[in-house]
């Protein structure tokens, strides 16, 4: 990630290359000096540039290069803007082979602005390489960002980029978890990414099979069962030092590879399947930053990780399960395997008796039919915490839209032999079935349930959202560090 430093007033060595903001409809930059910027709006004038939101352009003026951004109006500046504006300069930077830059930060903006631009620049900046072997002559991208802010503002300044740093390298490490094949991020590699961020607030309990067992966990162990990969429960604690305003959980769905199992999937649908454990991969990238930024809430992080196989010992539609609360689930479809191992991880979540659960599971397509690849499923039994969560996701510029948990519909899922099915029918309401099965493993916590099986993932890239790129989008980090700081 690029080292970015806040300078106030001082004449240190600067990079080069600076960057200049303009608002459409007014002539000129407000970060620029006079004489400086009339030379350059003139060039780039020339070229089209007017200010519009999503425009950058290059131009050169005295040995210095300046990469210019556009705002759009002055009255629509919002954070989203500015983490846009961010995203655009680290995708110029890149291709114009600049690794290093510096602005004059306009006084302008607000706390919660300067955070989003960054936020921009390091989740546009992100480029999965691991599996590159011809990288030598690839740019590198922004490397280092000087910020020069006047003195007053220097302290709130750099409080703002450093959660920035902090949410996005929660964010970006969700995303290399998810983009790895799903033969190299193994139940086993989640479970070890939690080991290595148990230490000091942190603690961790990793349940397998043996304790499974135990525990009752049939919803996990019996998706289990068709692979040859050992399933884990995985618990991470972090209590903060002083006395916690309250206590969350944050559980994730951890299928490292979704095959369907038995009710096997099309071949076409299984090649993202391995983005089904970006649920889980947010938990971790938040846990990542959590004795870095220290908030004063107690979280617990539930995972229920495995594969969804189909081997020889598979479970198969027909069987009967049953979650650690003791309700039993027919299954139908062994494809309607999240809420299975979810049954087991919210029924472990509430029994820590938190004031609050929100998970986050890839579980429905039908929530990418609803909502499409940009917008996030959200069903709650409270909606004071949604309405929160809503807060969070807002400020990060991560959308939700509230799906009704409708009562009726649990006719739906109503099984002739066990206290309900895995599936309701075809082609109804698919994700909120999701959402009322869920809800049965939650007891009377206070609960959100977020359906990100949409914008967990990206097909290919938005042009006016620079900061996603293809792939796993570390979904739900962000916003979930902000909850959590604002809790
Ligand atoms: N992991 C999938 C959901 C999914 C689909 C996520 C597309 C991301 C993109 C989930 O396990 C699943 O297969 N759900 C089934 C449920 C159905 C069998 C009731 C689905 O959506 O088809
Ligand atoms: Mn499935
Ligand atoms: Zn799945």
């Amino acid at each position: 990630m690029a080292q970015i430093s806040v300078v106030a007033n001082a004449k240190t060595s600067t990079p080069k290359t600076w960057v200049l903001f303009a608002f459409d409809k007014e002539e000129g930059f407000f970060n620029a000096a006079a004489k400086v910027g009339k030379n350059l709006w003139k060039q780039i004038k020339e070229e089209g540039f007017s200010g519009k939101e999503g425009q950058a352009a290059v131009a050169h003026w005295d040995g210095q290069r300046f990469i210019v951004l556009g705002l759009g109006t002055k009255k629509e500046l919002t954070s989203e803007t500015l983490r846009r504006a961010g995203a655009k300069l680290a995708r110029k930077a890149r291709e114009v082979r600049v690794e290093g830059v510096a602005v004059e930060w306009p006084r302008l903006f607000k706390e919660e602005q300067t955070h989003a631009f960054v936020e921009g620049v390091l989740l546009g900046s992100y480029q999965f390489n691991r599996y590159r072997t011809q990288l030598k002559d690839a740019p590198k991208g922004v490397q280092k960002f000087v910020f020069k802010v006047p003195a007053d503002l220097a302290f709130s300044t750099n409080k703002a980029i450093q959660s920035a740093q902090n949410y996005c390298e929660g964010a970006l490490m969700a995303r290399d978890l998810i983009n790895g094949g799903p033969s190299d991020v193994t139940p086993r590699v989640l479970a070890d990414a939690a080991k290595k961020l148990a230490k000091g607030l942190i603690k961790l309990k990793l349940y397998s099979t043996k304790e499974l067992e135990k525990m009752g966990a049939g919803g996990l162990l019996g998706v289990n069962r068709g692979s040859a990969e050992p399933p884990y429960l995985i618990h991470l604690h972090y209590k903060p030092a002083g006395k916690a305003k309250k206590s969350l959980a944050i559980v994730g769905k951890g299928i490292t590879f979704d095959s369907g199992g038995l009710s096997l999937k099309p071949a076409g649908s299984m090649e993202t399947m391995k983005m089904d454990m970006s649920g889980a991969a947010a938990v971790l990238g938040v846990f990542s930053q959590l004795a870095k930024l220290k908030p004063n809430v107690e979280v617990h992080g539930v995972i229920a990780t495995t594969e969804n196989m189909p081997g020889g010992k598979a479970y198969k539609p027909g069987d009967v399960l049953k979650a650690i609360n003791g309700k039993t689930m027919e299954v139908l479809n062994t494809d309607a395997e999240g809420r299975l191992v979810l049954a087991d991880a919210l029924s472990y979540a509430a029994e820590q008796k938190v004031d609050g659960i929100v998970d986050m599971a890839t579980l429905t397509g039908a929530c990418v039919v609803a909502l499409g690849g940009l917008v996030t499923g959200a069903m709650t039994n409270d909606p004071k915490l949604l309405a929160e969560v809503k807060k969070s996701t807002d400020a990060e510029g991560e959308r939700i839209w509230e799906l009704p948990l409708v009562k009726e519909y649990k006719d739906d899922i109503k099984s002739k032999i066990a206290d309900m099915k895995n599936i309701g029918s075809a082609g109804k309401a698919g994700s909120i079935i999701g959402g009322l099965f869920l809800e049965e493993f939650v007891g009377n916590t206070p609960w959100v349930h977020l359906d990100i099986a949409g914008p967990a993932w990206m097909d290919g890239e938005v042009s006016s959202i620079p900061y996603l790129t293809y792939g796993g989008t570390g979904l739900m980090v962000r916003s979930l560090l902000h909850l959590l700081e604002n809790a």
